[in-house]
């Protein structure tokens, strides 16, 4: 049986693991994602995918990186956020390593993923949709069965989609695009900020991460909300209803079968999941008269680039 090793590259943590053809992961490490310096990545990934190499036999290897990846699949054009400005990424990795490498976006390798082996497995109809909900937001789309690059590799950069005019500025350079109110990133900006103006509902959160408004973070909101706080539980329903409003359009413009919700913040499960729901049903154009997509959660979890990537990387 052949051996992948499939590496995730997000803003905050790098991910790897030797995955199987059945999509299994035999083994895994993690790391802290040096996101402002591209050469300790590449040295991250290096050492990551040594080690995993080490105990096995590993004739491959697929990265997922949080940016735009080139139709060429090796070159990091840009990422919002992480230091990669024309990155030759792919070619540096593999004169490193002596094995074949393909990059490919982040969301890209987790679609797949999930197309594949997760919650797109069972699928009749071969159109579907990821958004990942992390640092940033991230799209994958499967279309007739495969994935969708684009002309120039970069297609299903979903978290751009500009949803505030005027609105907060992007990593991207562009303002009020959806990631700045849909991320694990803004969930936890507005958590702060509330618990920074001494906002009362917010006081238990607060008093959890220690009394530092910057030691609060997406798990700990997430913790907290499935215990029932208030504060916690509304941060969540915030960021379900921006997600939800996002993919109503994204949906009126490809018409998937299923959209499947991934990333970190997925943990979350129904406390996002429910307003997700509410907001898409209230807002998706035709309701009513129309079938629209089931939207559910990544069978894969966080692990659905990795093995995305992996399996990219065989084939
Ligand atoms: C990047 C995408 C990436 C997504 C999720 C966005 O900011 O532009 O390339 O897929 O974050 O990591
Ligand atoms: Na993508
Ligand atoms: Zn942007």
């Amino acid at each position: 049986m052949s051996l992948s090793c499939g590496i995730d590259i997000g803003g905050t943590k790098i991910a790897g693991g030797v995955v199987d053809e059945k999509g299994r992961i035999l083994a895994r490490l993690r790391a802290e994602s040096p996101a402002s310096d591209s050469e300790a990545i590449a040295a991250t990934v290096t050492s990551l995918v040594t080690e995993l190499a080490r105990e096995h036999a590993v004739e491959h290897v697929g990265v997922g990186a949080a940016g735009f990846v080139d139709a060429g699949r090796s070159t990091v054009l840009f990422a919002p956020n992480l230091a990669w400005r024309d990155e030759p990424l792919g070619s540096e990795l593999a004169q490193r390593l002596g094995l074949p490498v393909v990059v490919e976006n982040d969301a890209n390798a987790a679609a797949w993923g999930e197309f594949v082996f997760g919650a797109g497995r069972d699928l009749d109809l071969a159109d579907m949709l990821l958004v990942t909900v992390g640092t940033g937001v991230g799209g994958g789309i499967i279309a007739d069965g495969e994935l969708r690059r684009g002309a120039f590799g970069i297609a299903a950069e979903i978290g751009h989609l500009r949803l505030v005019h005027g609105g907060r500025l992007c990593g991207c350079g562009s303002h009020g695009c959806w990631e700045q109110y849909a991320s694990g990133s803004a969930l936890v900006r507005r958590a702060r900020e509330d618990a920074a103006c001494g906002s009362l509902l917010a006081a238990p959160l607060l008093e959890r991460a220690g009394g530092d408004p910057a030691a609060i973070e997406g798990p700990l909101i997430t913790e907290l909300a499935q215990a029932g706080d208030p504060f916690c539980v509304e941060q969540l329903e915030e960021l379900g209803t921006w997600l939800g409003e996002g993919i109503s359009s994204l949906v009126s413009v490809l018409d998937p079968g299923l959209v499947v919700v991934g990333g970190g913040v997925s943990a979350a499960g129904d406390l996002l999941l429910g307003p997700l729901r509410g907001r898409f049903a209230h807002t998706l154009s035709g309701r009513g008269y129309r079938p629209a997509a089931e939207i559910r959660l990544a069978e894969l979890g966080n692990d659905a680039g990795m093995i995305g990537a992996a399996d990219l990387a065989r084939r």
